[in-house]
């Protein structure tokens, strides 16, 4: 009896391997998986590669796929081979220029249309993009900081609010599919899409990713004002050997579950229900077709119920680029067999062609095919769509609104990260005769970086005019007559160098707005990470008036600024802070804001030493390679923070328990201010070798003049735990060091 039992069970979980197939009929979801399998009972084997497919907007639009439109028209052939005849599911992004609420409601609602009138089951489609920093496709809507940004001001309620704005504005735009939180942890600060992301940290980006998929979707992503949050890239993204976009990551399975999978881990906790897959490839598989991490790890060991998505052409790119499959119906075959639920194949229908063949032919099964459309069936029903293809039952009046842009510009506030400031010199008193230069000086774009109304951020037709470049805010707060502008340089060329510094003689004080111009994907792409030398020229030439230099860096990547730092008074970093950055950076600058963020990564000195804050020893060793311009977690306040002596309540533990440390933190200074208070805990000795300290817990207090606040962390086991080099979590007994500001304790961990 036992045997049959055993027997059965192996054959349930051999059959349930293969496909890994959602089978829950009971539970909270009961009567979605219900209507989901009455769908299906009815669809074609058509209907169903149909709806595994997804496109860009742009294929059903007249014209060539990438070209520039000042208007969108469907073209209607286009659409009737792609939306009617192969059924699409999912449509997605831009035509080329964002839309308005109302034209967005048009152009989804065309489409949905069709859907209702011309097809036969009538599945409404489900419309995705990325809204990466508020609904930043939709025109006139809050460009909130970017992730990185959020990252630094440690403060996960920011985290939260920023997901709840995303998700209204996209809602008010008929948007119910976010390409939204990234949870790449970013290893390499060469990378041009750090900004995108919330740093090099693991706990940082779970619970900062936590926060921002909670604020999308809500306790229901079927709501007004929540949607689906598709969290990426599945995995390993951000940790390319190279720095460059979409290329290799070589990395042992025990360091991906320990670095990079626990943000995955827990956004799935929340509810997550969609994932996009990496570019990348991982040891030699490209992630698309990976079927150890997308189904084995994804879907069965994490139990992912929702839908796993390519990144754009991906499934083409197993041909051209990774070289794994030898034509795209080899591919497709592979991806859908590695667990690939839907294609983002942005210009055509040729992958479904291929999959309804490959089902035909018997080298896909029926089975794996029905499971990811009952993924996708299941979360077009949580999405809201079935009921209300267009939201259309709701006013969005808090669209763009002032509330919106005040929490906008405290996120941006409580990001922006004080490096440096001797003597000092700042707040600047605001009486001042101010030379504004720089790159990022008088631009919008450099305040909003990538996905900013156009894909790379570039293009100043879609600025919102009545937002505020940093020298704009300036003038605002100071008085234009106070204020001069010379641009400098661009990007990497020299402009009027020689202009701005004769204008610094005549100025008090020198902001030198320094950063990078926006990119994304592979054109954010650098050879170097010191900054440009056209700015960095800049820098010395003005330094060398023998004025005050504040340097104001809007970038997403920590840029190289060893030579020039010691020739400035003060550094300013604004990472990409958004819309209201340049009212933020004003703000800090005269000190109507007190800076209270972070950095979220390490601050390389030299590109021949990068090394993250959590690495092992061996880096420190002989020749003092860890040595950064600044580190993990640094950022100063105009006031002054004491830490007293970290208390813990025992100074021993057993497994089962759980560890108290608590810590008085005061404000010794002048000023009201906050303090990210950060947590690191250090195991003395591991059999893998344990980093020199990690970060376990934080928290943002504000604090009065004089005023002292009792922080208190709960520390678990899993929070001593890591994985072991046969990929599982493990502790081990030994000495603990636990770190909070200046301040250390110890305490022993047994069996
Ligand atoms: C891209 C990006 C991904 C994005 C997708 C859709 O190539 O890598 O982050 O979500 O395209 O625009």
């Amino acid at each position: 009896m036992k045997k049959t039992a055993l027997i059965l069970a192996g054959i349930c979980l051999i059959i349930a391997g293969m496909s890994c197939s959602v089978k829950e009929n009971t539970g909270p979801d009961k009567a979605i998986y219900e209507k989901v399998d009455s769908i299906m009972s009815l669809m074609t084997l058509e209907e169903k590669a149909g709806q595994m497919l997804n496109l860009g907007l742009a294929a059903l639009l007249e014209g060539p796929f990438f070209t520039f439109r000042d208007t969108l028209i469907f073209d209607t052939a286009k659409v009737n081979s792609l939306l009617v005849k192969h059924g699409a599911g999912s449509v997605q992004n831009l035509g080329t220029y964002p839309l308005t609420p109302e034209e967005w409601r048009y152009y989804i609602g065309y489409i949905q249309n069709v859907v209702k009138g011309q097809t036969r089951l009538k599945i409404p489609v489900l419309y995705g993009i990325d809204a990466v920093h508020g609904a930043n496709y939709t025109a006139g809507s809050v460009l909130t900081p970017h992730q990185i940004n959020i990252a630094a001001s440690f403060d996960t309620s920011l985290a939260r609010i920023a997901g709840e704005i995303t998700a209204y504005e996209m809602k008010a735009s008929a948007i119910p599919w976010n390409y939204s939180p990234n949870l790449d942890v970013a290893r390499n600060p060469l990378w041009g899409r750090i900004y995108e992301t919330f740093g090099e940290d693991t706990y940082v980006t779970t619970m900062m990713g936590k926060s921002m998929i909670e604020g999308m979707m809500g306790n229901d992503p079927a709501a007004y004002d929540k949607v689906i949050a598709s969290a990426k890239h599945f995995i390993g993204y951000g940790a390319m050997v190279t720095g460059k976009d979409r290329s290799f990551v070589m990395m042992p399975e025990h360091y991906i579950r320990q670095i990079l999978l626990p943000p995955f881990e827990e956004a799935i906790k929340s509810g997550l229900l969609s994932i996009m897959v990496s570019s990348s490839s991982l040891n030699g598989t490209p992630s698309h077709i990976d079927h150890y991490f997308l189904t084995k790890v994804l879907k069965e060991e994490l139990g992912f119920k929702g839908v796993v998505i390519t990144d754009w052409g991906d499934i083409d790119n197993l041909v051209n680029n990774h070289r794994v499959a030898k034509n795209e119906r080899e591919a497709v075959k592979m991806s859908v067999l590695a667990g690939i639920d839907i294609c983002m194949e942005p210009y055509d229908a040729s992958f479904s062609e291929h999959l309804i063949d490959l089902v035909k032919s018997g080298e896909v099964p029926q089975s794996r095919v029905d499971d990811a459309v009952r993924r996708i069936l299941y979360v077009k029903y949580k999405s809201g769509i079935f009921d209300d293809m267009l939201f259309e039952k709701h006013s969005y009046d808090k669209f763009a609104s002032k509330e919106f842009d005040s929490l906008s510009l405290q996120a941006a506030r409580e990001s922006i990260t004080l490096l440096k400031n001797a003597n000092n010199i700042l707040p600047l008193a605001k009486n001042k005769k101010v030379l504004v230069t720089g790159v990022a000086g008088n631009s919008i774009n450099y305040l909003n970086n990538g996905w900013s109304r156009t894909w790379a951020g570039e293009d100043t037709a879609y600025n919102d005019k009545q937002k505020h470049t940093i020298l704009q805010a300036i003038k605002a707060e100071i008085g234009s007559q106070n204020v001069k502008f010379v641009q400098g340089t661009g990007y990497t060329n020299e402009i009027n160098i020689d202009e701005a510094v004769n204008n610094a003689r005549q100025a008090d004080i020198i902001i030198a707005c320094v950063g990078e111009k926006p990119a994304t994907e592979v054109p954010s792409n650098i050879e170097d990470l010191e900054l440009p030398d056209a700015q960095i020229k800049l820098v010395e030439k003005l330094a060398a008036t023998g004025k005050p230099v504040i340097l104001v860096m809007t970038q997403g990547r920590p840029r190289i600024i060893r030579k020039i730092e010691p020739l400035v008074q003060a550094v300013v970093m604004a990472y990409v802070p958004g819309n209201e950055g340049g009212i933020a950076i004003s703000d800090i600058i005269f000190g109507n804001a007190n800076p209270s963020g972070k950095l979220p990564y390490t601050y390389p000195r030299y590109s021949g030493s990068i090394i993250m804050y959590d690495h092992q020893r061996e880096n420190d060793f002989g020749f003092m390679a860890y040595r950064p311009q600044y580190e993990f977690g640094y950022g100063l306040s105009y006031t002054t923070f004491e830490y007293g002596d970290i208390k813990l309540d025992s100074d021993s533990v057993k497994s089962g328990n759980t560890i108290n440390c608590s810590i008085d933190v005061k404000n010794t200074g002048k000023l009201a201010g906050k303090e990210a208070v950060l947590l690191f805990v250090t195991d003395e000795y591991a059999s893998v070798c344990p980093v020199v300290k990690q970060l376990k817990r934080f928290t943002k207090i504000y604090l009065e003049p004089g005023e002292t606040k009792t922080v208190t962390f709960k520390l678990e086991l899993k929070d001593l735990m890591f994985v072991s080099s046969n990929n599982k979590r493990v502790y081990e007994p030994g000495s603990f060091k636990i770190s909070i500001g200046n301040k250390e304790a110890g305490f022993y961990l047994y069996e």
